[in-house]
Formats: C-alpha cells, structure tokens, sequence
C-alpha cells in the first residue's frame, strides 16, 4: 500500500503525540515527536549552562548546536522510541516542568530549528511517518497528505497535563501547569521563524469533549480516507 505523510501540529497538550503514537503503530508507520528534540536541545542548554535564568535567556548556545546529537531509539520494554543525547537516554528529564519553561525560548532561535528541521526532514524521507510539532504541516512536510490541527481548551489541557505529571510523581501545582501552556502557546504563536498555525489544509480537531478512542477512530478515517 502507498504511504503517505501524516503531520499532526497543534497547541501544547492537546493530544498531539498520544494519538500519534496510536496512528503510527496501526499503520506501521514511523512516529517522530519533534517537540522531543526540542526538548532534547533545551535540557542540553541547561546542563551546560546556556540559561541565563536571571534574564529568562538563552545565551551562546548556537556555537554549541555541532557538539549536540539528538537521535530516537526503540524502547524495548515500552514499545516505543526514547530520545537520546550525545548518548544518554533524556526521555524522563525532558518532560519535566523546568525544560517546559524553557524550551519555548530555544525553539524560537533559527540556527536551532534549521538543524533540527534537517534531520526531521530525513526521519521523514521515505513517507510513511507520523510527525507531530508545531510547525509540521506549515514548513516541515508543507506537502504532506494528512494534516491535523488539534486544539482543546487550555483548562481541559492543563488538567491533563498536571494528571500526567504528578503521576509521575513529580511536584507541581496545577497553576504552574495552566501558566506554563499559555506561555509556551503565546511565545510559540509569535515567534518570527515558524510560528504555531494551522496550515490551510489542516483539519482542526478539538478533542476537548472526545475519549482517546473516539479522537483515535476519527483521525483513522481520516488518515485511511487520505491513503
Ligand atoms: O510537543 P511538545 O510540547 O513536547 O513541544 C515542546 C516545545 O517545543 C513547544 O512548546 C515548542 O516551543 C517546541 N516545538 C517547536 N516546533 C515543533 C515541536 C515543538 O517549536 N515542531
């Protein structure tokens, strides 16, 4: 059967990779969770010392991207793809609040996105994948077959996202949360290079009232419609 390109932009915590991963495992399709490398990227920043956190900045990391590899590899045990850095398995430190609150500001330096951009580009080279972001279906793959736009409320997504994250025993408060998804959809909205938008050919899909198998058998359609 042919194989297309399915790319999945949209708010923060919307669903986005959940449904993703759902997809890409049906069809047997790739699934690259590109806010991971994002991610990737920021917790580097942090170790390394490129935040400024007085200043809420980001200073002399673009001298660095060439000593930075970000690379997916399979998880025997979930299932599923782990990002690594330079070596080290990030996937728990990057879903953290603190890289939460910063990552907008590294993902909105060009030298940064053109980097990972190109190795997106190349995960996603023989079709067949299912790529989930922010600038997907607007600059990554602007060709793709299947695009989707998902939204929900910010009160419905940061009540998932808090659920998500104290289940993993971590300290937050729900307010934190709530703040953090603003921010971020505020900065990665205005953003110069590649802001978050609904590309004109995306389909929007708010889940906000949907179960994860109702939003899942609505986008199969969708991705076998367009097959
Ligand atoms: O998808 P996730 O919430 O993990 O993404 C984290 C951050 O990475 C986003 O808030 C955004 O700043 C950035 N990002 C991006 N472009 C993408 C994917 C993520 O700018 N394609």
């Amino acid at each position: 059967m042919q194989k297309i390109t399915i790319a999945i932009d949209g708010f923060s915590s919307t669903g986005k990779s959940t449904v993703a991963k759902q997809l890409a495992k049906h069809l047997e399709y790739i699934y690259v969770d590109s806010g991971a490398m994002y991610r990737a990227v920021t917790y580097y920043a942090m170790k390394y010392g490129f935040i400024d956190a007085t200043q809420f900045d980001v200073v002399g990391l673009v001298s660095k991207l060439h000593d930075i590899v970000v690379y997916f590899e399979l998880n025997e045990k979930t299932g599923s793809a782990d990002v690594y850095l330079n070596g080290e398995n990030i996937e728990i430190p990057i879903r953290t609040l603190e890289v939460s609150n910063y990552v907008s500001q590294v993902a909105a330096i060009p030298e940064v996105r053109y980097q990972l951009v190109k190795q997106q580009h190349k995960m996603g080279s023989e079709k067949g994948v299912v790529m989930d972001g922010r600038d997907i279906g607007t600059v990554v793959f602007p060709d793709a077959e299947l695009k989707l736009f998902m939204t929900a409320s910010a009160e419905t997504r940061a009540t998932r996202r808090y659920d998500e994250l104290t289940l993993k025993g971590d300290i937050v408060t729900y307010n934190d949360v709530l703040h953090n998804i603003e921010e971020r959809d505020y900065m990665d909205s205005n953003r110069e290079d590649s802001p978050l938008r609904k590309a004109d050919d995306a389909i929007e899909i708010d889940n906000s009232n949907l179960s994860l198998d109702e939003q899942f058998q609505k986008i199969l359609k969708l991705a076998e419609a367009a097959i």
